[in-house]
């Protein structure tokens, strides 16, 4: 019988028990889920596994609650700046954008940069007009608008900080969103998406659209969407390390994750 399977993460950190209410993480627990099962329903009919990973990375985009699409964090000047990849496994292909304002999905983007481009990433008005030519959904400032969001900027303004999906005075998480899968053929494929961080400046861009730092997929080791500050992804090259150490020195996944995420299996 041919398997498959899929993975997403909703971002990094830790909400503390007293900080959610049953309501809240209800809310998390249905988001999470129907990311899931958009992704899982294509996979169980055969489909592929870029396929999957666009759509459940698409769903969670589409939810306030995550740090990407609808519910992207503010910058120092108040706007929406997003990134995201995708890339697949069995050709290597990718396709990147970083700080696109006004599209819905940006992973969509980065796969029609991977499909009906030359390219690998665009960036910023270059990328909007792309967008516009390939006929992609745009959404006005308020779609993105979210008043919990907008305080977060403000606390971040008042704490002189550049933030990550969190809150200061509490750990609230509202993280990047990613996801990777196998499909019934074997081929995998990974993509993450984010607003980035709260109060950042200078069209600062994360780890997310970095082929190799924040997103690799590829069908002889592993597919990989990283979430957490992405100076250091990028620094470490991360997500392609980690191919690496399975490629080259023959580990299972397992190792490397533990080395680089403390993930104990
Ligand atoms: N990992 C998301 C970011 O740093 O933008």
């Amino acid at each position: 019988m041919s398997t498959y399977s899929l993975a997403i993460h909703g971002g990094a950190g830790t909400i503390t028990r007293n900080s959610l209410t049953a309501e809240k993480e209800q809310h998390y627990r249905d988001a999470l889920l129907e990311a899931l099962v958009a992704g899982e329903s294509i996979l169980k009919s055969g489909g592929s596994a870029l396929d999957a990973v666009m759509q459940a990375v698409m769903s969670l985009e589409d939810c306030p609650l995550f740090n990407a699409g609808r519910g992207s964090v503010f910058t120092a000047t108040g706007q929406h700046e997003m990134d995201a990849s995708i890339m697949r496994g069995d050709t290597l292909d990718a396709g990147a954008v970083a700080g696109v304002k006004g599209i819905k999905n940006p992973v969509v983007l980065a796969r029609a940069v991977m499909e009906q481009s030359e390219h690998v990433m665009l960036s910023g008005l270059g990328a909007e007009t792309f967008a516009k030519e390939t006929g992609i959904t745009f959404e006005s400032e308020k779609y993105f608008y979210t008043e919990q969001r907008f305080q977060q900027l403000q606390e971040a303004i008042r704490g002189g900080k550049v933030q990550l999906d969190h809150t200061l005075s509490e750990n609230k998480k509202f993280g990047t969103v990613g996801a990777v899968a196998k499909d019934q053929q074997g081929n995998l494929a990974a993509a993450t998406s984010t607003g980035g961080m709260t109060n950042k400046k200078f069209n600062r861009i994360g780890d997310s659209p970095i082929i190799g730092a924040g997103t690799y997929a590829n069908n002889k080791t592993c597919a990989v969407s990283c979430t957490g500050h992405g100076e250091f992804f990028i620094r470490a090259v991360v997500a392609y390390d980690i191919s690496c150490l399975m490629e080259y020195k023959g580990l299972s996944l397992k190792k490397p994750a533990e080395l680089w995420f403390g993930i104990n299996w």
